[in-house]
């Protein structure tokens, strides 16, 4: 006699999903040379990765489903939901460079001020990469993957790398740089960005498209700072050709960055074109104090501390 028989499970196992994080950044140097005839600036910066995340997870679609995109957290409504998206970008730029089919649902989750300066839409580029190849199984060597990174943007291999590191070219061509400890950061975001383009384009105007060429010589004493892990020395080397063309377009940052020095900051610049402030501190109690002033005054529509170095892109789950 046949035993009870039991309805079969309908439930299907969820899709493949891949999560990647990676990091925003601030420039702890940014030395910038006169416009070139393919379009870029030269820059020799030093780049610092910091403890503010993008999220991005990478979930397999139905074939002939493309890519598709959905975007939380802070500012999410200000970032494009369409394949002007650099997320989506990444994934199908990976697609056709090898050959699969870009079938992914996207799903960002926004941890680094939007159009901020500190690479936020690279830093969702870089994880979106690493998401895809991670989830297609295309098993990218890493000199690939930093090629396609550049291709997306001069910020987004920093993204990848993580850490701290030199750059040169448009920023694209990295040298990791030693460093010792902790360092304590303190960000005051406007809920307004600024164009990069138009930050740079302010610069050729203010310097008459005659800046010499940039020197990593200039940034010896900052070099050292890292190595000896040494913030106050740091916060005195801190440096941003882009700030006055920043400054041009937002006259209001001026008081941001006076209210940080008047908290004691040991150094205040505006990251990368801005219009986020980055203020350096001696701790975590000094940053939440700066982060407080800033707060009272209104000098800022959001504030954030952080720390850096942080990491590059990684696999945090699958
Ligand atoms: O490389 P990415 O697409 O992020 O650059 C955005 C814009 O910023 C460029 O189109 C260019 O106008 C400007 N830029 C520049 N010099 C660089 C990097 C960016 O002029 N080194």
């Amino acid at each position: 006699r046949p035993g009870p028989t039991r309805t079969p499970r309908l439930t299907a196992a969820p899709p493949p999903s891949v999560r990647v994080r990676a990091p925003g950044k601030v420039n702890l140097s940014l030395r910038v040379g006169a416009l070139d005839v393919d379009g870029y600036h030269p820059l020799v910066s030093v780049f610092q990765a910091v403890a503010l995340f993008e999220e991005v997870t990478a979930t397999q679609a139905a074939a002939g489903s493309g890519v598709s995109l959905t975007v939380d957290g802070p500012q999410a409504e200000a970032v494009p939901l369409d394949r002007s998206n650099l997320a989506w970008k990444a994934a199908e730029l990976l697609a056709a460079h090898t050959g699969v089919e870009p079938d992914v649902a996207l799903h960002v989750r926004k941890g680094v001020p939007v159009a901020g300066g500190m690479a936020g839409g690279s830093a969702d580029a870089a994880a979106a990469l690493v998401a895809c190849d991670a989830l297609w199984e295309t098993g990218l060597p890493r000199p690939s993957l930093v090629e396609l990174a550049a291709a997306l943007g001069s910020d987004v291999p920093f993204c990848l790398l993580g850490h701290t590191a030199v750059g040169t070219g448009r920023g694209h061509l990295l040298t990791p740089a030693m460093t010792r400890g902790e360092f304590h950061w303190v960000f005051g975001a406007s809920a307004r960005g600024l164009s990069t383009p138009r930050v740079f384009g302010a610069f050729d105007e203010l310097t008459g498209g005659t800046a010499p060429p940039p020197e990593l010589d200039d940034d010896t004493a900052l070099m050292q700072a890292l190595r000896a892990g040494d913030p106050t020395a740091l916060g005195a080397a801190l440096h941003n050709d882009l700030q006055d063309a920043a400054l041009s377009l937002r006259p209001d940052l001026a008081r941001t960055l006076e209210i940080a020095q008047e908290a004691h900051a040991l150094g205040a610049i505006v990251s990368g074109s801005g219009p986020t402030v980055a203020a350096l501190a001696r701790s975590r109690q000094h940053a939440l104090a700066i982060a407080a002033t800033w707060t009272a005054e209104g000098a800022a529509d959001s504030v954030w501390t952080t720390t850096g170095p942080a990491a590059g892109a990684r696999v945090v789950a699958s």
